[in-house]
């Protein structure tokens, strides 16, 4: 068995702050409210262990459709999260980027995430990539049309197209794929995460909602994935 698997990108599905809310007779807003308080304490507990990179998907394309309350909430949480809680994690050389589509977020919200990145872009301690409005489909596809595009202006020719090329054209470029996918709350799906990204990683999946996951629960995932064997195929 092979031991010590190399640990440089862990994905968090962070989900179950609705339910966690309602065990408590609270409405859901405050579920989401702890949930925010918990990435912070989450991404700082990552950085300490030495992870390179952190992508946590903390909204969906999918969950506009919600209710009008509920997104608009969650917006003015993003706001308060992007001026003050990001700021922290800056002063701790924390590079910051977003994947996702971006233009269905409001003007202000876009332009504080171009200003992050862009201040923290040359920061190495370890890089924060927040899935925002983000939907693995889309992203695949809006990699299809940026690939075709590159045909139809003579810049590449169809053999040209490999795994390595496609994979630049994801929001995810120069991010190496997951080695380790995450989901709080019970439920064992992807919910168009990291399609393609997450070919190799390793899945765990726990019952602990994520208002209620701690560095503890973290490390304990941490320890089980050192244990697994990956063979990419091979034997
Ligand atoms: C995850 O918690 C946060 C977002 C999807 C924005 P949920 O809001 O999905 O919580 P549950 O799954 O309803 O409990
Ligand atoms: C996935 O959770 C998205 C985020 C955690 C941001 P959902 O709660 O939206 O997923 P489903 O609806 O249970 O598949
Ligand atoms: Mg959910």
């Amino acid at each position: 068995m092979t031991e010590n698997n190399e640990l440089r990108h862990i994905a968090i599905i962070m989900d179950g702050n609705g339910r966690w809310a309602s065990k408590q007779g609270l409405p859901r807003s405050l579920g989401h409210k702890k949930g925010a308080e918990v990435v912070k304490t989450i991404a700082r507990a990552a950085a300490d262990k030495g992870i390179q990179y952190l992508t946590l998907y903390a909204f969906s394309t999918e969950n506009w459709q919600r209710s009008k309350e509920e997104v608009s909430y969650l917006m003015t949480l993003l706001r308060q999260y992007l001026k003050g809680d990001l700021q922290e994690l800056k002063e701790n050389k924390v590079r910051i980027r977003f994947i996702g589509e971006r233009y269905m977020l409001d003007a202000d919200i876009r332009q504080m995430m171009a200003d992050l990145e862009q201040e923290t872009s040359a920061y190495d301690k370890m890089t924060l990539c927040i899935a925002l409005s983000y939907g693995s489909r889309q992203e695949i596809i809006s990699a299809v049309k940026k690939t075709a595009e590159l045909i139809k202006s003579g810049n590449i020719s169809l053999e040209d197209i490999d795994i390595n090329l496609f994979s630049d054209m994801l929001y995810t470029k120069d991010i190496p794929d997951p080695d380790l996918l995450i989901r709080t709350s019970g439920e064992k799906r992807i919910s168009n995460y990291l399609l393609w990204q997450s070919a190799y990683s390793e899945l765990a999946f726990t019952d602990v909602l994520w208002p209620d996951f701690t560095p503890e629960h973290l490390q304990k995932i941490i320890d089980d994935f050192k244990t697994r064997e990956r063979r990419y195929g091979k034997v």
